[in-house]
């Protein structure tokens, strides 16, 4: 069988399956959702977000992307975290790097890739302000995973950056941030970065006139 056509067929099998465990399990999400966590993900296809974290449908509002970064420029990513941090209100943000990520690989190298330059720029950003603490571990392979944590610690802090972060912290308690790297050898998570809501902010990206 075509492998698209599969994907119909296995869309159909699972409605059916959930309606058979559920009988209302669409209903429920057809007028609402209430998500708790934002998850800023990198695009890869081995870290889906929802069956890493075995959560369901309407549990997590995703945006993902190459390298799971937070460019202040992006309105892709603006939109998604002004509408979950201010509508859906969600609780905890979480930025889901990954060991072997090949958008960090790419950043590392000097290859022209195009158009895909301009996002890399970002990542070679992350490994310039920490060229010291990356340049210091013993093997490619170990410098390699050491940005992919430091880019997850650096988006964290992007977000913080924002007026939408920055807004909510001080009208509510929350969300609080979370900077995780998921592992793909054997699926765990590993936290590397905790900002709860109210952490400090540094100075320099602190809003003094938020109302
Ligand atoms: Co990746």
């Amino acid at each position: 069988m075509d492998p698209y056509a599969k994907l119909l067929i296995e869309n159909k099998a699972w409605a059916k399956e959930k309606v058979m465990d559920d009988p209302d399990f669409f209903n429920r999400l057809v007028n609402i959702q209430h998500p708790e966590f934002l998850w800023i993900g990198c695009s890869d296809s081995r870290v889906p977000a929802n069956e890493i974290t075995g959560t369901a449908p309407g549990e997590i509002f995703v945006h993902r992307n190459i390298a799971n970064m937070v460019v202040h420029t992006d309105l892709n990513l603006l939109s998604v975290l002004q509408y979950a941090v201010e509508v859906l209100k969600v609780k905890h943000i979480i930025v889901c790097g990954h060991y072997g990520c090949g958008g960090v690989k790419a950043a590392m190298t000097r290859h022209n890739f195009g158009i895909i330059n301009k996002w890399l720029r970002n990542i070679k950003d992350v490994y310039r302000i920490h060229r010291v603490e990356i340049d210091s571990q013993p093997s490619e392979d170990d410098k390699t995973d050491k940005l992919i944590e430091l880019n997850v610690v650096e988006q964290v802090h992007n977000l913080v950056k924002t007026s939408i972060v920055q807004q909510a912290w001080k009208t509510r308690q929350g969300p609080d941030i979370h900077g995780w790297v998921y592992r793909l050898s054997d699926g765990i998570i590993k936290p590397v970065l905790e900002m709860p809501y109210g952490s400090g902010i540094d100075n320099l990206y602190a809003f003094d006139d938020l109302v």
